[in-house]
């Protein structure tokens, strides 16, 4: 089985960013991690702070993988592109988000992915990417 992990925008800067609300984990150490608890997983990671390559990266996972998780960070919030781009692949896609946007402002309770995801996991962390693997599984 291949999964397809796709971060959006500052993810890049997991560990250092804002700790208090996405923790202080890098992801490269958990990616590490997770790869050993799922040997038989080959999974494929891209990080991109660019809306069109996060498009473009979900219609490449879209060909080549089983399942996406996309964290699409703020783009989520204000991107029909990364919507549509979900809507058009028949990969299933699982909408992760570290916090749980609906705690936090008004503007992170919408999401143009979610009416086009398989479903959305958000509030437990980076918890939330092994979550999502195990429901794509
Ligand atoms: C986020 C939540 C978004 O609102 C925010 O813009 C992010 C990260 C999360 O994982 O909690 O960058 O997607």
């Amino acid at each position: 089985m291949r999964i397809g992990i796709i971060n959006g925008p500052n993810l890049n800067l997991l560990g250092k960013r804002e700790p208090e609300t996405y923790g202080t984990q890098d992801f490269d150490s958990f990616l590490d991690v997770l790869k050993k608890d799922y040997p038989h997983i080959e999974f494929e990671y891209v990080q991109s702070n660019t809306e069109g390559e996060l498009v473009n990266q979900l219609h490449q996972m879209g060909r080549n993988t089983d399942g996406i998780i996309l964290n699409g960070a703020a783009y989520t919030h204000t991107s029909i592109a990364l919507g549509d781009a979900v809507a058009a692949i028949g990969t299933p896609v699982v909408e992760v988000h570290i916090s749980n946007v609906y705690q936090r402002e008004i503007f992170r309770k919408s999401s143009y992915v979610s009416s086009h995801a398989k479903g959305l996991i958000a509030g437990f962390g980076l918890r939330g990417y092994r979550l999502a693997v195990e429901s794509l599984l």
